[in-house]
């Protein structure tokens, strides 16, 4: 499975390439170009001319367009949305580094970003390749946020994450589908060649591999949301768990950012909870007395303590 290229590609309504997906992706968008708006004061400071600059990291970019499966609607790739976002906002990147093990997916977002005027740079191969590449090419004195968004778990091998730990200024958005998570069964996890093994390495002399699939998933999955904040780059890592209309798990997003921004990401995130203007539905459970509660649109859960974890898994 790790390094497969998975969903087709078809024409997009603007002629390039483009990718299908599940309606959960406009979701993620719109995620990620919250925390593009949130961050835009901090990010001008590095834009203006003179000074360091901001990039955007997406080594896992995809085509930059794409149809959802059930409706037809065409949106933007996530890079796109995030180009989109931050000229709006009037603080637009200085630099777009992209990678996608497809070149094909790479050249049309690309292409697509350059249509947009965007500062981008294409850099070939997969991303435990890619992101050094990337790094060499950033200014040390810069502003970055890189987006991983991978379709499974072996390719967001933990080296990425290491790699991208060495820069000043990085901020870190890592998309999780629980769908990777549950592909990872057991009988996965004793092979030889693990997801695991590239996505939280060390995980075998943490924990016993003989357990059941819900409880070793959610072990692994905790033992690397540690192993990101053990790199100590990071002081505030938060972890949101991303419900359906159904209230059923869809994915994670981790935020691992520095201090002024994660804590400028939480205070507006809740000025737009009051207003009730996000799509975002977060499943929170109290441990205590192991209720669940739905906070409903717009909510962002206080902190991340692993009880939604066992939510997620239960
Ligand atoms: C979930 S899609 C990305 C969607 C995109 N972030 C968006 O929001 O529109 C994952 C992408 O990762 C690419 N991919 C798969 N394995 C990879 C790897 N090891 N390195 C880099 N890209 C990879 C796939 O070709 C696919 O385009």
């Amino acid at each position: 499975m790790g390094n497969m290229i998975v969903g087709k590609l078809i024409t997009g309504d603007d002629g390039l390439l483009a990718g299908e997906v599940g309606a959960w992706a406009k979701r993620k968008h719109s995620d990620l170009c919250r925390y593009v708006d949130i961050s835009r004061a901090v990010r001008k400071g590095f834009v203006a001319p003179g000074h360091a600059g901001a990039s955007f990291i997406d080594l896992f970019c995809g085509p930059g367009r794409c149809r959802l499966e059930k409706t037809g609607e065409w949106i933007d790739g996530g890079v796109v949305a995030a180009w989109k976002k931050s000229q709006e906002r009037g603080a637009p990147f200085t630099r777009v580094f992209i990678a996608d093990i497809d070149p094909r997916r790479r050249q049309a977002a690309a292409n697509r970003l350059r249509k947009l005027e965007a500062p981008v740079t294409e850099v070939d191969g997969a991303a435990v390749e890619a992101v050094h590449g990337v790094v060499r090419q950033l200014d040390p004195n810069g502003l970055h946020l890189a987006f991983l968004d991978p379709y499974n778990l072996k390719a967001l091998n933990f080296d990425i994450i290491v790699a991208l730990s060495r820069l000043k200024r990085i901020d870190m958005l890592v998309h999780i589908s629980k769908m990777d998570l549950q592909r990872n069964a057991v009988s996965h996890a004793l092979a030889d060649d693990s997801s695991f093994d590239s996505f939280a390495p060390g995980w075998r002399a943490k924990m016993p591999v003989d357990q059941v699939q819900q409880e070793l998933r959610r072990q692994v999955f905790l033992y690397w949301r540690e192993k990101v904040a053990a790199l100590g780059v990071w002081p505030s890592t938060r972890m949101d768990l991303l419900t359906g209309e159904k209230n059923q798990p869809l994915y994670y997003l981790l935020l691992a950012a520095k201090h002024e921004l994660a804590q400028k990401f939480r205070e507006k995130a809740s000025n737009v909870e009051r207003q009730g203007r996000l799509d975002v539905w977060i499943l929170k459970v109290d441990l205590q007395d192991a209720k669940t509660h739905r906070r409903g649109p717009g909510s962002i859960m206080p902190d991340y303590d692993g009880s939604q974890i066992t939510a997620a898994f239960g």
